[in-house]
């Protein structure tokens, strides 16, 4: 989602900007921009990628110490030249926004009323002139009052024809870390744009708003009606830039999908034994504590709370609730203060995930824990417990390791509850640790399946439509493999728990229909073997990717890739890494864009 970088420095500061634009590409956009302060205000934008945004500021020689930047995901307007940030007030502010201003429409008729006209849809050029309605000389002042007319999630970052030295920075609820350099300052949506720049950042918070000069700044807390100056801790954080190279690889997916033995291995790293400590000081005392677990999250995140729930209940013995956020915060539920509330999320900061994690609190369910990829997001910022998986950064629209390692330290916590429950014999957590141990290279060993997952995809290219089965916990497995499948390729892909196909779905089946199918050896195989039947008569196609040990073999319809071995209670983790490969190798078949699907956005940060 929309990418902010942002700067007040004493050297011409473009390229800083546009490489830190460079860098959050990832997070999907339709347009980009950047400003400059060069004795008034200056912009080049563009609908195309910021490569040529690159060329634009070369030609038309844009330069300057003071700028702003930005990578747009359309919500209001459509993409557009005219909608892309920074936006003018006229010839005097200019702002980068990301977020959503709700009540910007009364603010749009309230200043056209006064004369303004707008050249956008947008509500952030509508915030560009709050901001210039609102300024009488002093630009900190002029934010402060806009800001109080507004409602909504914010991240700004915006400067003054008449103040060439000053750069104004907000945020409420959308992400913004400032960058302290020396003589100079900076702002970025995510701490890789400023790799190489600075390693001292600071975590604005809900609230916030920054005076900056390249050598100064000072952060002020809106309480109330009112800004009160406010401390907050630097730290040093040191971005690696070098997460965002390729390597050998053609796109990021695939490196994601190939760093999952590592992701993993270091997400269990240290782990020697099970203990609450590895959620925090309190984990002891608030899982004791609980006799209800609700999991709240969306997209990949809300498929691994899925799987958590069948390991959470037949291990640790704990009934579990897994809501998707954004519609959790919007229903009647029924409370319970013995809830641990568990939000999952690769990048802490998708917006309907906090909204939902400060509405359960907000019901009284204080016991809080996210399982994140970015320890120093909002998320882990709001939670009482956390555990980091160390996935690394992803850049993949697609959520791949984010995944898998979300899986891994789930499995952490299954263990650690039913541990403090009584739940967990000695020999049962030396089984178990023993499979976590061996993880990464059992992952390893299913990526070498590789090339004949790539012959499958040649078969899916010309396919329109795609099902998807699964049974127990492998159903959240065949749920992810189907979004994976639809997300990048763009094949429109269902998926059921097997034993479902019958009450509808069958209808679905004929010769045109693959039936991608998830058969572990589990206890549910022989059930799974009828329902492949199901399909087999009605001449679907079924790709099955079996356990070594099933004895399901192949025929004219039914395909088999066999698993390298059975996984127990961590097979879901193997079992998704194929469907990654296969929507992967599907997409590029296709000719798609693989890393920046159309209309989707890395980290979802409007609601
Ligand atoms: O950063 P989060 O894990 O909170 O993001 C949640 C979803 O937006 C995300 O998983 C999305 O579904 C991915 N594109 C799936 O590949």
């Amino acid at each position: 989602m929309c990418g902010i970088v942002a700067s007040a420095s004493h050297r011409d500061i473009v390229p800083v900007l546009l490489e830190g634009l460079k860098r959050l590409e990832y997070r999907g956009y339709d347009s980009c921009g950047v400003a400059v302060w060069d004795q008034g205000l200056k912009r080049a934008r563009s609908v195309a990628r910021v490569s040529e945004l690159a060329d634009q500021v070369k030609e038309e020689t844009i330069t300057g110490s003071l700028g702003i930047a930005h990578t747009r995901w359309a919500t209001h307007g459509a993409p557009a030249v005219v909608n892309a940030h920074p936006h003018f007030a006229g010839d005097t502010i200019a702002l980068v926004h990301n977020g959503i201003i709700e009540n910007y429409e009364e603010i749009r008729e309230e200043l056209a009323a006064k004369g303004v006209e707008f050249a956008g849809q947008t509500d952030t050029e509508v915030l560009a002139y709050l901001v210039r309605d609102c300024y009488e000389g002093d630009l900190l002042k002029a934010v402060f009052a806009a800001l109080n007319r507004v409602r909504g999630a914010y991240a700004i970052a915006v400067f003054d024809k008449d103040e060439p030295n000053r750069l104004v920075l907000a945020r409420q609820g959308s992400p913004l870390v400032m960058g302290v350099g020396e003589g100079e300052m900076f702002a970025a949506s995510d701490t890789i744009a400023l790799a190489g720049e600075t390693e001292n950042f600071i975590y604005l918070e809900d609230g916030d708003v920054v005076d900056v000069t390249p050598s100064h700044y000072e952060i002020y807390s809106h309480q109330g009606e009112q800004y009160v100056p406010v401390e907050r801790e630097v730290r040093h954080v040191r971005a690696f830039s070098n997460s965002v190279e390729l390597g050998p690889y053609r796109h990021y997916m695939q490196k994601e999908i190939f760093e999952q033995p590592r992701a993993i291995g270091e997400t269990l790293e240290g782990v020697v034994a099970i203990t609450p400590e590895l959620f925090g000081d309190k984990a002891q005392e608030v899982f004791e504590g609980i006799d209800r677990i609700l999991v709240l999250a969306c997209g990949t995140s809300y498929y691994a709370g899925l799987t958590a729930k069948y390991w959470l209940e037949s291990i640790a013995g704990v009934p579990v609730d897994v809501e998707i956020a954004s519609e959790y915060r919007y229903r009647t539920s029924v409370p319970n203060p013995n809830t641990l509330v568990v939000t999952i999320s690769q990048s802490g900061e998708t917006a309907d995930t906090i909204a939902a994690l400060k509405h359960a609190r907000s019901l009284g369910m204080d016991k809080t824990l996210t399982i994140c990829n970015v320890a120093t997001s909002a998320m882990v910022r709001e939670s009482l417990l956390h555990y980091i998986t160390r996935a690394g950064v992803e850049i993949g629209v697609a959520s791949t390791k984010a995944f898998t390692t979300q899986l891994a330290a789930l499995f952490l916590m299954t263990l650690t509850i039913a541990k403090v429950k009584g739940r967990l014999s000695a020999q049962q957590e030396a089984e178990y640790m023993k499979l976590l141990r061996h993880m990464s290279q059992a992952v390893a060993n299913v990526l070498a399946l590789e090339p004949q997952v790539m012959a499958w995809a040649d078969r899916f290219v010309t396919k329109h439509n795609a099902l998807f089965l699964g049974r127990g916990m492998h159903y959240p497995i065949a749920l992810e493999g189907a979004l994976k499948l639809k997300e990048i390729s763009y094949i429109h892909a269902e998926a059921y728990p097997a034993g479902e196909l019958k009450h509808g779905p069958l209808a679905l089946v004929d010769e045109s229909m693959p039936v991608v199918t998830v058969a572990p050896n589990d206890e549910l195989l022989e059930k799974l073997k009828s329902n492949m039947k199901e399909v087999e008569a009605r001449k679907g196609e079924l790709y099955v990717f079996a356990d070594a040990d099933t004895g399901l073999e192949g025929s004219e319809r039914i395909h088999v890739i066999r698993m390298p071995e059975n996984y127990g209670a961590l097979s879901p983790i193997l079992h998704v890494i194929p469907l990654q490969l296969l929507a992967y190798h599907t997409a590029l078949a296709r000719g798609n864009d693989v890393d920046k699907p159309r209309n989707l956005a890395k980290s979802v940060t409007v609601e």
